[in-house]
C-alpha cells in the first residue's frame, strides 16, 4: 500500500527517444529505453495520480491505467504534450527528445552513390522550454543527462527553462542512466537538493514522486 500523495492529481510525462527520419527508411535516434518514464507513469498511476504518457518508440508495454500516445518526432511530442499540457498539474519530461532534426526529411530513400554525405539539421523545438513558458504553467520537473558537470550544467538547464526542479543524471556511467535497469540521480530545486543512490527504476521512480508531491504542495 503507497500513500495516495498525488491523488487527484493530473500528471503529463514524455519518456523514451524521439526519431527524426532522414529518409523513408532511416532515422537520428539515440539509446533511451523508456524504462525511467514508464517507471514514473506507473508510479504515479499507484499514488493516485491521473496520468497522460506521452512516449517515444520503446519496446516496453503500456503501463496499466494510464493514457498512452504514441509519437514518433519531436514535433509530434511537442504537439501532444501541448493538447494536454493547459489541464495538469506537474509535467515531467524524462523523453530523451533529439535536439537535431533534418532540415529537409528526404521523399525517397538516399542512394549510397557519394563517398561522403553530410545531413543538415535544425535545432527542434524545446518540449520542455515550450511548457514551462505558458502561462498557468504546470509545476515543471525536468531530467538533465550529462556526462561531465552534471550539477553545473543540470542547474543551468533549470533556470534557462524556468524549472521547479531538475533530475540530474549522470549518464557517464552505464550502469544508470540510458537503458539501464537501475538509475541513480540528484535532484535540485530553488535553494536544495537531495540525492537519490543507485537503486531500480521503479523504485526510485516512486521516491522521485514522492519528493516532486511534496514540493509541489509547498509550492501551490
Ligand atoms: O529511457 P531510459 O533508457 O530509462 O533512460 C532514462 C534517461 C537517461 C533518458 C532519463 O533518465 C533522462 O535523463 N532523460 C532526459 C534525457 C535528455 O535528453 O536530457 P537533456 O539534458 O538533453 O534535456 C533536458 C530536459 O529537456 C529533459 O527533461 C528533456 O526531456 C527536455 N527536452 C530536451 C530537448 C527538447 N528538444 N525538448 C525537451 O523537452
Amino acid at each position: 500500500f503507497l500513500p495516495q500523495v498525488l491523488q487527484g492529481k493530473k500528471l503529463l510525462i514524455t519518456a523514451g527517444p524521439t526519431q527524426e527520419p532522414i529518409d523513408p527508411v532511416r532515422y537520428i535516434s539515440n539509446h533511451s529505453s523508456g524504462k525511467m518514464g514508464y517507471a514514473l507513469a506507473s508510479a504515479a498511476q499507484q499514488l493516485g495520480a491521473k496520468v497522460t504518457l506521452v512516449s517515444g518508440p520503446t519496446q516496453l508495454e503500456k503501463p496499466i491505467n494510464c493514457e498512452h500516445i504514441a509519437v514518433k518526432s519531436a514535433e509530434q511530442m511537442l504537439d501532444a504534450c501541448q493538447q494536454h499540457a493547459q489541464q495538469i498539474d506537474i509535467f515531467i519530461a524524462c523523453a530523451a527528445v533529439a535536439d537535431y532534426k533534418l532540415t529537409e526529411v528526404a521523399e525517397q530513400k538516399i542512394k549510397k552513390t557519394q563517398h561522403q554525405l553530410s545531413l543538415q539539421l535544425t535545432k527542434n523545438p524545446d518540449i520542455l522550454a515550450t511548457i514551462a513558458q505558458q502561462i498557468n504553467k504546470p509545476f515543471c520537473v525536468g531530467f538533465a543527462a550529462e556526462t561531465q558537470d552534471v550539477e553545473h550544467y543540470a542547474k543551468d538547464k533549470m533556470q534557462r527553462k524556468n524549472l521547479d526542479m531538475i533530475v540530474a543524471n549522470d549518464v557517464s556511467n552505464q550502469a544508470i542512466g540510458f537503458n539501464s535497469d537501475q538509475n541513480a540521480v540528484a535532484v535540485y530545486w530553488q535553494n536544495g537538493q537531495q540525492n537519490f543512490p543507485i537503486t531500480d527504476k521503479q523504485s526510485l521512480a516512486i521516491e522521485l514522486l514522492q519528493l516532486i508531491a511534496k514540493r509541489h504542495a509547498q509550492t501551490n
